[in-house]
């Protein structure tokens, strides 16, 4: 049985019809840039977020680059985010002139470590920027109260969790400005790039919509150096259809884990996901840990099984930064995350026998070997 890393067609099945109806009219109206389906999605996404006003952009990283500029974060500042992150969370800051400040996640749920957060204060530093890795929330209250101390500002990268919560609060509704990603293989994901602002500011919000489309609200009046980041009518359209099955499709994620769970927990030599009593996990991705992380993953795509490395270089051993000098060693959890991770096979959609087939043949590569 062959069992891709990430499989569309059954997410997509159902909703096909839906989808090129969605096409026909725009491509009937030829509405393609903004326009009313971006404004309807801008709504639905807004009050799915629990927040007042979302702003639909090109991408994820673009949602994080827009995030901080509207903040006014540039050079000079400084911006913590977590080592184990996805470099589009650093790239962003980078574009803003602004300095990353890596800190260390926990060992065991992966998401940045709060005391870390707190020893990389400087009286440069300007924002704190949590990560939801791998559709698990941050432990928000000891961030938020962080930054209510110092005076700092936040920007949650909410790619990985769309609809994740820590306390019962959503995910992407705590900082000042929050982005996501509705890259295809996201919990909900477009049909090619596309991303999102969101924020309870007013202000915030319009200064997101002046910088995602040439820092102009009425064509050929620019008030602002603006940006080109823009997200397509069509993608909005697609992700309306999409949005009203996320939360099955969440749900049928946390079943999955459920039995990944239940089938791998007699297997000692790997870890499992951690999950913090207060934070709900959207499992974006499922991570497992083990030392023999190379030769499982070459052992399961004998077998057919498709799997990822989330991430196998962390941003500060990048050839990106080559300039900032760090070391192997500086880092030495993220380095073991990036040395052992391996993410599973995990979409909606995904059938018992499959995850049967997967946890068998991990079982196979650890007791029979
Ligand atoms: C944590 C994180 N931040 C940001 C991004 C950037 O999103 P995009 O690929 O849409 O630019 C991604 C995904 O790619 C991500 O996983």
């Amino acid at each position: 049985m062959k069992i891709p890393f990430i499989n569309f067609n059954r997410m997509h099945q159902s909703i096909k019809k839906e989808i090129m109806n969605s096409f026909e009219q725009a491509f009937d109206t030829n509405a393609f840039i903004l326009g009313s389906n971006v404004e309807k999605f801008e709504k639905e996404y807004a009050n799915f977020n629990q927040t007042n006003h979302a702003v639909g952009v090109s991408n994820g990283l673009d949602a994080l680059f827009i995030a901080l500029k509207s903040l006014d974060i540039k050079e000079g500042d400084e911006v913590i985010v977590p080592a184990n992150t996805y470099i589009a969370s650093v790239f962003a800051i980078s574009y803003t002139g602004a300095t990353p400040i890596l800190v260390e996640p926990a060992i065991d749920t992966y998401n940045v470590n709060p005391e870390n957060i707190l020893k990389a204060i400087t009286p440069k530093t300007k924002a704190i920027m949590p990560v939801h890795l791998y559709g698990q929330a941050c432990e928000m209250d000891k961030i938020m109260e962080i930054a209510e101390k110092y005076n700092l500002l936040v920007i949650e990268d909410n790619a990985q969790a769309h609809g994740s919560s820590y306390d019962d609060k959503l995910t992407g509704s705590f900082g000042n400005i929050n982005a996501t990603s509705f890259y295809p293989g996201k919990n909900l994901g477009a049909m090619g790039d596309g991303g999102c602002v969101v924020t309870n500011d007013l202000q915030l919000a319009e200064k997101a919509k002046l910088l995602r489309n040439y820092g102009s609200s009425v064509k050929y009046y620019n008030q602002t150096i603006g940006y080109n980041m823009r997200l397509d009518n069509i993608q909005a359209g697609f992700l309306s259809i999409k949005l009203k099955h996320l939360k099955d499709w969440n749900l049928q994620r946390q079943k999955i884990a459920q039995s990944y769970h239940n089938l791998l927990s007699e297997i000692q030599e790997i870890t499992l996901p951690v999950i913090h009593p207060k934070s709900a996990h959207v499992y974006h991705l499922f991570v497992i840990r083990t030392e023999k992380r190379d030769e499982l993953q070459k052992f399961l795509e004998n077998k057919g099984i498709g799997t990822i490395i989330h991430y196998p270089i962390p941003p500060h051993l990048q050839e990106a930064y080559k300039d900032f000098g760090f070391q192997k060693g500086d880092f030495p959890i993220t380095e073991l995350l990036a040395n052992t991770s391996l993410s599973l096979p995990m979409w909606p959609g995904m059938s018992h026998d499959e995850i049967l087939e997967v946890c068998n043949c991990v079982k196979d590569f650890f007791l029979k070997k």
